[in-house]
């Protein structure tokens, strides 16, 4: 299914994670088609910010911290007050690069939370309100190229993106023939507050080399989710990487993950609750 974008001006597009980063950077792409907005993120300055960059549509801003049980039905509720939802952009999620003993589990409890539950709470208030429309709608969900092996130091993040490849892989093939599209995104290493935040940030040189723009992975979301693709991996490089662990031994792939990746050097920094 390829969608014109004349068709799209005036629907409405919830993005989670929208006060940095991808999300941000998919923002201002949706805003550039004439599509009005419904961002959210913990921070309402950054949110502000990033909406200032979004002119010609309408922005509605809903602060919400998805690392905490019920706040994506909540989101739900606030975000469909002014009008339906047409188009979810699952964006939000963070990771940690250390070796899982060393963090704290309440920050397992919120990984697990924002990058999978409210991931699937915010899917299923979306695909239950898109049942009885005819309209076109469209689910995007960010996953990571840490979806396709298992990660050392990365490994609740890694699992909780294989997580959301599966569930969104088997939502695109649930709605077929409907108009309800669902696509997969799996961008490699992008150059967001996502390292500093995880800890990492000093990776080996091809992991640095081959790090690519928030623009670059939006763009290409976007596209996708236009043309009603399942999985799409932004990048040759990463392209490549996601294609040649099919010819390997899982062990050898996690094992070449941990050598790209480096050994974790930074002290993790504190969660913030802004
Ligand atoms: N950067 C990479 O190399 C990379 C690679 C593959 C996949 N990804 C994925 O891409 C997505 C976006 O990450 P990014 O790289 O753009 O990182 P980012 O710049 O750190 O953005 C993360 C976004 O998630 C929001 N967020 C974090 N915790 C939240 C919470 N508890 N409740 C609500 N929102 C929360 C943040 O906003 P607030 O702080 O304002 O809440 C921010 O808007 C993530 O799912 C990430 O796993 C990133």
């Amino acid at each position: 299914m390829t969608t014109h974008t004349a068709a799209l001006i005036g629907k409405r597009a919830l993005v989670t994670g929208a006060s940095s980063g991808i999300g941000a950077a998919i923002a201002r792409e949706l805003a550039a088609l004439g599509i009005d907005l419904v961002l959210t993120a913990r921070r309402r300055d950054a949110l502000e910010a990033v909406a200032a960059n979004c002119q010609g549509v309408k922005v509605d801003i809903v602060t919400a911290d998805l690392g905490k049980p019920d706040a994506a039905r909540t989101l739900w509720a606030d975000a469909t007050a002014n009008g339906p939802i047409d188009i979810l952009i699952n964006n939000a999620g963070f990771g940690y690069f250390h070796r899982f003993d060393e963090v704290d589990w309440a920050r397992d409890a919120e990984l697990v939370q924002l990058n999978m539950t409210s991931l699937v709470a915010l899917a299923r208030c979306f695909v239950d309100a898109r049942k009885s429309r005819k309209a076109s709608a469209w689910m995007v969900n960010i996953a990571s190229i840490g979806a396709y092996q298992s990660v050392p130091n990365m490994a609740l993040y890694a699992a909780s993106k294989a997580f959301v490849r599966n569930f969104s892989e088997a939502l695109h093939d649930e709605h077929q023939g409907t108009p309800l599209s669902v696509t997969c995104i799996c961008p490699g290493g992008t150059a967001t507050a996502f390292h500093a935040a995880s800890g990492g940030g000093d990776y080996s040189w091809l992991a640095n080399a081959s790090t690519g723009s928030a623009e670059f992975v939006a763009h290409a979301a976007v596209r996708a989710m236009l043309r009603g693709k399942r999985t799409v991996v932004p990048g040759l490089f990463n392209k490549v990487s996601a294609l040649s662990v099919r010819f390997v031994t899982r062990r050898f792939a996690s094992r070449l993950a941990s050598q790209v990746l480096g050994k974790p050097r930074f002290a993790l920094p504190a969660r913030s609750t802004a």
